[in-house]
């Protein structure tokens, strides 16, 4: 059974499969068409925090390629109620797909060893691929080949820039973290980067400005994430010179990109100015999690399969 619980698990050759069946689909969509696909086909969406983009284009999708959804929220009981293996063996007879959005990444690892069908993770504390997968499909769109282009990820090291990092390792592109010291990739994470990537260059550089220098993106989230709203006070003194304003843009090359998963906290981690701005991609990046989301699914449960 295969599942997408982090973009360390995708090989190159099947990220550019997913973005093949994903610009088919696209296409076919701009013009009208939505091709079913998945008919039939039954996704549960099992989350416990919040979320527009994730929950909303994966409902979307799945009605798009013919099949349904159904949004689990805690009175499923999931985590309450029955052990977590007796939910997961039952739920998984009833379902095609798990879309799971879990505080811990065990959770999601957990489900995925009980479940008898495929567990996709719609955002952990580890890991956000299907966000990856959206971004670094962006930025090819945007860019063409993205081979050899640098992305600087300006703030916290969290599920975002890990997935966007391992990402750009797997497509050959550069990534350079501008991280405020004390809020680093962990030792576990850098062990899976040199084993699993050993060429690639992963740079962190204390200085945000010099990070930007030879940015094609510059990528930004929240200082804090969901689940750590009682740090956000401390974070916003830690990060305050990580901010992507004008004036960091301004150090960055004139054609970069501004990119951000939202949803956004205006004012801390980026300004009105840079979001709202010529350089940023923001909606359509976020726009195109439905078409990737479409290409994941397919991907994982279609006859465009392997
Ligand atoms: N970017 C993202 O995953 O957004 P949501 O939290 O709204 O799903
Ligand atoms: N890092 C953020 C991403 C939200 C999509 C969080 O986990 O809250």
């Amino acid at each position: 059974m295969r599942h997408l619980l982090s973009m360390a698990q995708l090989e190159r050759p099947e990220i550019e499969r997913i973005f093949a069946i994903t610009e088919d689909l696209k296409t076919k969509y701009e013009q009208g068409l939505r091709e079913p696909l998945l008919p039939g086909r039954v996704v549960a969406l099992l989350f416990e925090k919040p979320s527009l983009r994730t929950r909303v284009s994966f409902e979307t999708a799945i009605v798009h390629l013919g099949g349904g959804s159904m949004f689990l929220g805690s009175d499923s009981g999931w985590g309450s109620r029955e052990s977590p293996a007796d939910f997961a063996r039952v739920l998984s007879q009833y379902v095609d797909c798990i879309v799971a959005r879990s505080y811990k990444h065990e959770t999601v690892q957990e489900l995925a060893h009980f479940s008898s069908c495929s567990v996709i993770n719609g955002l952990t504390d580890l890991a956000h691929p299907c966000q990856a997968l959206a971004d670094l499909y962006t930025i090819r769109e945007r860019l063409g080949d993205s081979q050899g282009q640098t992305i600087t990820y300006v703030g916290d090291a969290n599920n975002v820039a890990r997935s966007l990092a391992i990402g750009c390792g797997k497509l050959g592109m550069n990534f350079v973290g501008a991280i405020p010291e004390g809020y680093d990739f962990d030792s576990e994470f850098l062990a899976l980067i040199e084993r699993e990537l050993p060429d690639f260059p992963l740079r962190i550089v204390r200085d945000p400005i010099e990070a930007v220098r030879d940015a094609a993106v510059v990528y930004t989230d929240v200082w804090a994430s969901m689940g750590q709203e009682d740090e956000a006070e401390q974070r916003r003194h830690d990060f305050a010179d990580y901010q992507v304003n004008a004036e960091l843009m301004s150090h960055a090359p004139p054609d970069a990109l501004f990119m951000h998963c939202l949803p956004a906290h205006r004012g801390e981690e980026v300004t009105s100015e840079v979001i709202d701005g010529q350089q940023s991609v923001v909606i359509e990046q976020a726009a195109n999690r439905l078409h990737v989301q479409k290409g994941i699914l397919a991907w994982l449960l279609g006859p465009q399969s392997r």
